[in-house]
Order: C-alpha cells, then structure tokens, then sequence
C-alpha cells in the first residue's frame, strides 16, 4: 500500500474543526481513506452497517474488480486457472503467492493427499447427531471439532503450526464433507484412496461402497475440480470477514474456519446454491418455463420477500465470471451424463434470459452469480442438494486459511472490535416492581 498524492479534508458544517487523513493507494481498485485516528481526533465513528464501504484490511490475495466482472487470485485471472490448472495449484498459489513449480506440485500434491484421513474417533463424535442432521450443522461441529484432535497445530503465532494446520484442513475437509454424508445416508465411511486425485477422491468417498470397486468419471472429476476453483477464494465475503474477525482473538486456526462454516450456511451466502436449486424445482413443480412470469413478478414485489436466488451480488455489477465458466462446466456434465435436455438447466436457461431483459434486473444490475448453475451441475453428480454448501465449504476451506494466516502474519494486525451508533436508553434508575 502507498500513500497516495491526494489526501482526504473532512469539514463539519457546526464549525469544528477539519480533519486531514491520509488516502492509500494498492495495486489496483479503489484507494481507500484511512480513518484509524478519526475518533482519537474528532471523538466520532464512521458509520457503515454491512459494510458497503469499508476496507476491513489490506490484502494481497485476491481481487474482484465488480464492474467490469474480472476475478484474479494472486494476480491471475480466474479463467485461466479454471482451465490450465487444478484447484491444489490453486490450493498452493492462494497459500504462497506463486503458482508452483515441477517438484514443488508434486511435493504439495503429496503433502496433501497424506493428509486426507482423520483421527478414528471423529466417527465417534458424528455417531451424537441425528441421522436427518443438516450437513452443514453436522460440518460445522466436525470442523471445530478438529482442534480436539490437533493440538500439535493450534498456536497460531508458529509459522510450521499454521502450515501444519492449513495442509490438515485442506486435506480432511473432503473426507468430512463425505462422512457428513456417509453419515446421514446410513452408508459405511469410505477411507481415502491415496492413488486418486483430491477430486476423484472426494468422489469415491462420497459415492464408493466397500461392496465394489469405484471408477472415477474423468469429465465428473474435472468438473468438481473446476467447482472446487471457483470458490477457492472471493476477497472480503461474509465468511471470511467472520474468519478473519474470530481469528484476531487468536483462537486456534479450526476454530476460526468453524465460524466460517457457519457464517457460509446461510441462503445470503453459501447456501445460496441449495436456496436456488429448491427455487428452480418449486417454479418445476408450479408449472415450469410457463411459470417464470409469475414468479418473477413475485420476486419484484418488494412485500413478498422473495428474492431470484443465484443472482445479484454486492460486488459484481457485471456478469460474476464464475458463473460463466459454471454453465460451460454445466454443459459438460449434463451431455457426459445424457441429461442434456434436463428440465431444470432448461428452465435455469430460460429463468436467466427473461430475468437479463428485464429492466427491474437490468436497473439493478442484478446477474447471475457462482451460486445459479453451481446447484445443477451438483445434482447432476449426485451430490444432495443440502451438501451443496458443504462442497462450497470444501472448496473454500484454503481461502479462509490464506486469509487468515495473511492476517496473522501481519505484525500490525489488532482484535477486531469495531463501534457502534448508540440508540437505546440513556442511563436511567432501576426502581422496585411494584413500581414499574
Ligand atoms: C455468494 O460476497 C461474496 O463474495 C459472496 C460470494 C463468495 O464467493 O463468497 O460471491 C458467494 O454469497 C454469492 C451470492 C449468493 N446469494 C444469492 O444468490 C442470494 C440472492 N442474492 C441476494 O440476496 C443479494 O443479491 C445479495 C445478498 C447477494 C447481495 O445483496 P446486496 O449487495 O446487499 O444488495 P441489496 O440487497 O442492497 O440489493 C440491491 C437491490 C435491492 O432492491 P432495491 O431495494 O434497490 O429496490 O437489488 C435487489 C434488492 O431487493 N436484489 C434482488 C436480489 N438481489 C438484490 N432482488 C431480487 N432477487 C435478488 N437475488
């Protein structure tokens, strides 16, 4: 970050005094006003619920430009690492800064895959849910569960312990995601295979009997693959704020990611893709494509609280880029599998058209985001539409870690522990019941 030549006045209209603050530059995308000595000078807050304004933190691993659509994960764009590279390179360049070389691929590839089972007793710890748990309530118990297991990784100031844990989280989170599922369809675990990929692995986890043996559909492990890329990582979203603000308390890496987890099951959020596949099967069961006027009238009365899940995001005001390269991963798998002419991506092609040419979603610069065909390529795997968040927290298990160890690595980094506006009672006296 580089101070900029301008600099910000702030003036107040009752007389007092202004206040110069400093504006910094980055790389690329908004310079940003560095208010850290506001209060001290002035003995006022900035004021910005959701933060739509605010640079939580300075970061150097991804950026979204949102006008123009553009997504790069340590400078490169996201369509060239969906299509030359596989999600652990992604795994090793959002965790180091560089894409790997020969020897230093294999070697993470490795590191990874030697990782990948859990401490026996996790099945134990699984065995105090309810068959019909929600994954993703199940996930986040596991998730947080890990640093039970794992004190040897958890002082988060030690630079081995913190790579210890990212490759431990980065290597387990398929094999829960799968017991999670094992779990709730009363199927045995499938312990890892260590000849396959990380993708092909999590396949025959989720989807392999002891009872046979289990063939990996290269176009279907390349397609989880590229699923797995696309959600690696987003810059300052919901969950990794919550990872990064539950890691400033210095709390062990798991528990950090286990916020996250929660934060990302939320229909706003990560569980948009389950939120948006439920959606597109309701318009199916209504009526389908006839349907679609209807309901998109529905989403445009403000008094309904519906809303067209899979579109519209904070950030991109353009095309979100991932969703691009979901519908041609959606192509794929629907024709490797025969289901091209599958009613539900039809009705999600029509749903998407009527909805671009549509000023209340042109005016808004509403489209479509990851979440709109991440939902249908899932259930074309056969993955449930309830573990859908759980791929999307397998995926972004590595961003959250490179978040948080960026963080943490900062000597400068504090607490989080933002303000607010006050707006409750002034100090008043507590009087007797019989008086209230
Ligand atoms: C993810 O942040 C990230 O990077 C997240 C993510 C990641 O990779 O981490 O990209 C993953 O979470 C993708 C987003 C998935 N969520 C959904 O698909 C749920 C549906 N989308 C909406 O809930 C909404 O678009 C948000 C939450 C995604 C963004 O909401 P904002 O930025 O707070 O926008 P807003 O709610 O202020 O909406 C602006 C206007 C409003 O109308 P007006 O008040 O101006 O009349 O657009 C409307 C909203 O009502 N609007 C929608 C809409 N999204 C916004 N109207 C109908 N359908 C929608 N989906």
């Amino acid at each position: 970050m580089k101070l900029a030549e301008n600099k910000a006045t702030l003036s107040f209209s009752n007389g007092s005094p202004s206040v110069d603050l400093p504006v910094y530059q980055g790389t690329v995308g908004p310079d940003v006003i560095d208010i850290r000595k506001l209060y001290g000078q002035t003995g006022m807050f900035t004021y910005d619920p959701g933060f739509l304004s605010t640079a939580s933190c300075q970061s150097s691993i991804t950026y979204i430009d949102g006008d123009k659509g553009e997504l790069l994960y340590r400078g490169y764009p996201i369509e060239q690492l969906a299509t030359q590279c596989d999600y652990l390179d992604t795994c090793y360049l959002l965790l180091n800064g560089e894409l790997p070389k020969q020897q230093e691929r294999q070697d993470f590839h490795k590191l990874v895959i030697n990782h990948t089972m859990v401490n026996e007793q996790m099945q134990f710890f699984l065995r105090g849910f309810r068959r019909d748990a929600h994954p993703m309530a199940v996930l986040t118990g596991l998730v947080g569960a890990l640093s039970a297991f794992y004190h040897d990784s958890t002082d988060i100031n030690n630079p081995e312990h913190r790579k210890i844990a990212a490759i431990r989280l980065i290597a387990k989170m398929p094999t829960l995601v799968a017991m999670a599922y094992k779990y709730g369809v009363g199927q045995p675990y499938m312990y890892p295979q260590n000849d396959l990929s990380y993708a092909g692995n999590f396949l025959r986890m989720m989807f392999g009997t002891p009872c046979e043996e289990y063939k990996v559909n290269p176009v279907l492990e390349r397609a989880l693959d590229r699923i797995f890329i696309l959600h690696a990582d987003h810059e300052q979203n919901a969950s990794t704020s919550t990872v990064r603000l539950c890691g400033s308390s210095g709390t062990n890496p798991f528990a950090a990611i286990a916020a996250g987890v929660a934060c990302l099951w939320g229909p706003a959020h990560g569980g948009a893709n389950e939120a948006c596949l439920n959606m597109l099967e309701d318009i199916q069961r209504q009526g389908g494509i006839a349907k679609v006027g209807q309901f998109m009238e529905q989403v445009k009365d403000k008094n309904s609280g519906v809303k067209l899940m899979g579109f519209g995001h904070r950030v991109y005001k353009n095309y979100d880029p991932r969703a691009t390269l979901m519908q041609e991963t959606c192509n794929e798998v629907l024709s490797e599998l025969g289901l091209e002419n599958d009613p539900l991506f039809k009705l999600a092609k029509e749903v998407e058209k009527i909805a671009l040419e549509d000023d209340y979603f042109v005016q808004r610069k509403l489209y479509p985001n990851v979440d709109f065909y991440s939902g249908i390529v899932q259930r074309a795997i056969g993955i449930p539409v309830n573990l859908f968040t759980g791929v999307f927290t397998l995926a972004r298990t590595v961003g959250w870690i490179a978040q948080l160890n960026e963080m943490i690595s900062d000597p400068e980094y504090k607490i989080g522990r933002p303000r607010q506006l006050f707006a409750g009672s002034a100090t008043r006296n507590v009087t007797p019941v019989g008086d209230r």
